[in-house]
């Protein structure tokens, strides 16, 4: 009964997964999945004793902290030499055939994929490990990290013929649509930007908690299978292949073994081609140098690989890399052109980014005019000139940036360029920032990009959520001069939004009832969206459960804000001079006057809901923030239930320093969640935001 049904589901899901994220055919619909997903969700909570780590349910991974375990891999996992050119492409094909003795060859061509590289380890078909290349010797066991990724199978097809035990590896990327994604959000948070896919997968597998990882939307290909020679497939294939006298799973090429991998539910390379000769290599390789830009991660370069496994063997290892294999890697796109200005843009921060301006140049299929200098460090460490000939790539990165100068093009009058000291737009005198790369201009209430900048953020999503505004709209209102700062948006009409035209009547009636609605926003997130540097939207949450209202907020002093987790000096002077600027003060005011919310909710303050209904939490170990018995409270007055032993009924268990070791080993045991102070008190805190929103 349930017990099938919870098989049956798991299988079911495994294959909708497979067809969603392997084969990109998804059969059946998002609605329907969800359904089926909750389901098995509500079933594996009732029988934990069927607790499976590689069930579907466990892909959205969890928010426990994990330190990784290091592991040593089976085998080494090697590095591949790298060319740029055809031409040492050329040699490596004649040093094979000169090993090879005159033996006919062939080379398989496919991508090299630019992220991390990974070893997954099968048993009896089930994801047991995946660890990192780490130093190639040793890696991170990242399994729970991994289970999260979609594309990874965590059960392999029935009757696919695996075998009982294998390795395989491959590459996790971070497709280009979730990159882009997430740095929209980063930047929307004031977060600094990853450079590149590559950067940003590895930040979110080494992530400590998997939950996170699951929200990136990773994705993998595997281009290596290790088999022990002629391994014995699983007992259950041995009866299917019995029949056909085909009991050992017997693989001699490479690219057979991949094709194998496929049907056993794993992404392989794209486009992998057999080729005979190196006209097929070349061919291949400048194919794909092109049609590359249309695959959905990011590649940088082909890898070519001896075929034959004998043949491999043959040729053998050199200390670092196999002799049977190399990798060809793209050269990044460059093109040169003549500097003629360097100008400077002021961000909603006050950051300053100089931006090389040069004559128009044709690079990666666009016309380039701008690129990027960064900061005033880069531009120091390239000695620009005007009128200098400068080098322009676009790598992995999407804006193109300055990579180098022709010393030898200069003139010898050439001008240096100089890193401005006054802001650009308004004149102030640039500060820079303990730790900071950037110069910053400080004058934040008069500036006018960081004006419009900050009312932006002001109605950005996760702060006020004045979705019937955007930036356009906000630079128009600036331009009309009808909003000087936030606080105006409050004072706008109909009539004036309008311009008294009636066609713009609807939008500009829907845009004051936006506005309108903000007023029931809750205070922590009137405290992010009044952009105070350096505070996002979890520090907004803390400090304002902390001082819970804007008046003690306005007073704190650095000490006091210091007091606040994760709140340092930097931040905790940049609150303070936030609210000793009258131009601020004044707008606070005006925004109480309009009667946004200045005050964190009684049910906050009590730190009263019913979230944790129906669970039943174990304390152990030693606190720093509450004692036990405060604990114990916060648990009852969220609906929580108090127990003293952990069972299959734990829910979770909320651990301080020290928890005792065999609780420990227990809760492992019995696959019961840790979930450690800080986290707990973060749980509480989100949740009431949400009950409140
Ligand atoms: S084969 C012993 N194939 O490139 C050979 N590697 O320096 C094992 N990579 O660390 C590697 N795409 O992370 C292979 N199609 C591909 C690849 C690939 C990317 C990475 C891999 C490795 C590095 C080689």
């Amino acid at each position: 009964m349930d017990e099938e049904r919870i098989e049956a589901l798991r299988k079911e899901l495994h294959q909708h997964n497979y067809n969603y994220y392997v084969l990109n055919e998804p059969t059946i619909s998002d609605y329907d999945f969800d359904m089926k997903m909750r389901e098995l969700q509500e079933l594996e909570a009732m029988h934990p004793e069927w607790f499976d780590p590689n069930s579907p349910t466990q892909r959205v991974g969890s928010d426990l902290n994990q330190a990784f375990k290091q592991v040593t891999h089976k085998y080494p996992m090697l590095s591949l030499a790298n060319t740029y050119s055809t031409e040492e492409v050329a040699d490596f094909y004649q040093r094979v055939k000169s090993g090879l003795e005159g033996e006919d060859f062939e080379i398989v061509a496919e991508m090299k994929y630019d992220g991390l590289s990974i070893s997954l380890t099968y048993i009896d078909g089930n994801l047991k490990q995946a660890v990192t290349r780490g130093d190639g010797v040793q890696g991170d066991d990242v399994t729970a990290n991994v289970r999260t990724i979609r594309s990874i199978p965590l059960k392999l097809k029935e009757g696919s013929g695996y075998p009982h035990e294998f390795e395989i590896r491959g590459e996790i990327l971070m497709p280009w649509t979730s990159f882009e994604a997430l740095n929209r959000e980063r930047e929307a948070r004031e977060e600094t930007l990853f450079a590149n896919p590559r950067n940003a997968a590895s930040g979110t597998l080494k992530s400590q908690k998997s939950e996170l990882v699951a929200s990136r939307k990773l994705d993998a290909y595997l281009y290596y299978l290790l088999l022990p020679e002629n391994s014995n497939t699983q007992p259950a294939q041995m009866d299917l292949f019995a029949e056909t006298e085909n009991n050992r799973l017997s693989i001699n090429t490479h690219y057979d073994g991949l094709i194998m991998a496929r049907k056993w539910g794993f992404k392989i390379s794209e486009g992998m081609k057999k080729c005979h000769n190196l006209k097929e290599i070349i061919d291949f390789i400048n194919y794909w140098d092109t049609e590359r830009k249309n695959l959905p991660v990011a590649t940088d370069g082909i890898v070519l690989k001896v075929n034959s496994l004998q043949q491999q063997n043959h040729l053998g290892y050199t200390a670092k890399s196999p002799r049977w294999a190399i990798a060809y890697k793209f050269k990044a796109e460059r093109a040169c052109t003549r500097l003629n200005e360097v100008t400077y843009q002021v961000g909603r921060t006050g950051a300053i980014t100089p931006v090389a301006n040069m004559d128009p140049v044709q690079l990666a299929g666009t016309t380039v005019r701008r690129a990027s200098l960064h900061n005033a460090g880069v531009m120091k460490e390239l000695d620009l000139h005007i009128g200098d000939m400068v080098y322009v790539e676009k790598g992995g990165e999407i804006i193109p940036k300055v990579v180098g100068v022709d010393i030898a093009q200069r003139k010898h009058d050439a001008q240096p360029v100089l890193f401005i000291d006054k802001c650009p737009e308004c004149g102030t005198p640039l500060v820079r920032y303990d730790g900071e790369a950037a110069f910053y201009c400080p004058n934040d209430t008069g500036c006018p990009p960081q004006i419009k900048g900050k009312i932006e953020h002001f109605i950005s999503r996760k702060a006020m959520n004045i979705d019937s505004l955007g930036p356009e709209t906000i630079d128009d209102f600036y331009q009309r001069g009808l909003i000087h700062d936030v606080a105006d948006l409050y004072t706008l009409s109909v009539a004036q939004i309008s311009n008294n035209n009636k066609n713009r009547a609807v939008s500009a009636t829907k845009a004051v009832e936006a506005i309108r609605a903000s007023l029931s926003v809750p205070f922590e997130r009137v405290v992010y969206a009044i952009g105070i540097r350096f505070v996002g939207e979890t520090t907004a949450k803390l400090l304002a459960r902390k001082f819970t209202s804007m008046e003690s907020l306005q007073n704190a002093t650095v000490s006091q804000l210091m007091q606040v987790d994760g709140v340092g000096e930097v931040i905790a002077r940049s609150v303070v001079d936030f609210f000793a600027n009258p131009v601020n003060r004044e707008i606070i005011e005006r925004l109480r006057l309009y009667g946004l919310t200045m005050k964190i909710s009684e049910e906050q303050i009590n730190n009263k809901s019913d979230m944790l209904a129906g669970q039943t939490i174990v304390i152990s170990g030693v606190f720093r923030h509450h004692s036990r018995d405060e604990y114990k409270s916060m648990i009852e007055e969220n609906g929580g239930k108090n127990s003293a032993s952990i069972s299959y009924k734990t829910s979770f268990i909320l651990a301080g320093e020290n928890m005792g070791p065999s609780k420990l080993e227990k809760a492992n045991h019995l696959g019961v969640r840790i979930i450690e102070e800080e986290e707990f008190l973060e749980i509480l805190n989100q949740r009431n935001v949400n009950t409140e929103s």
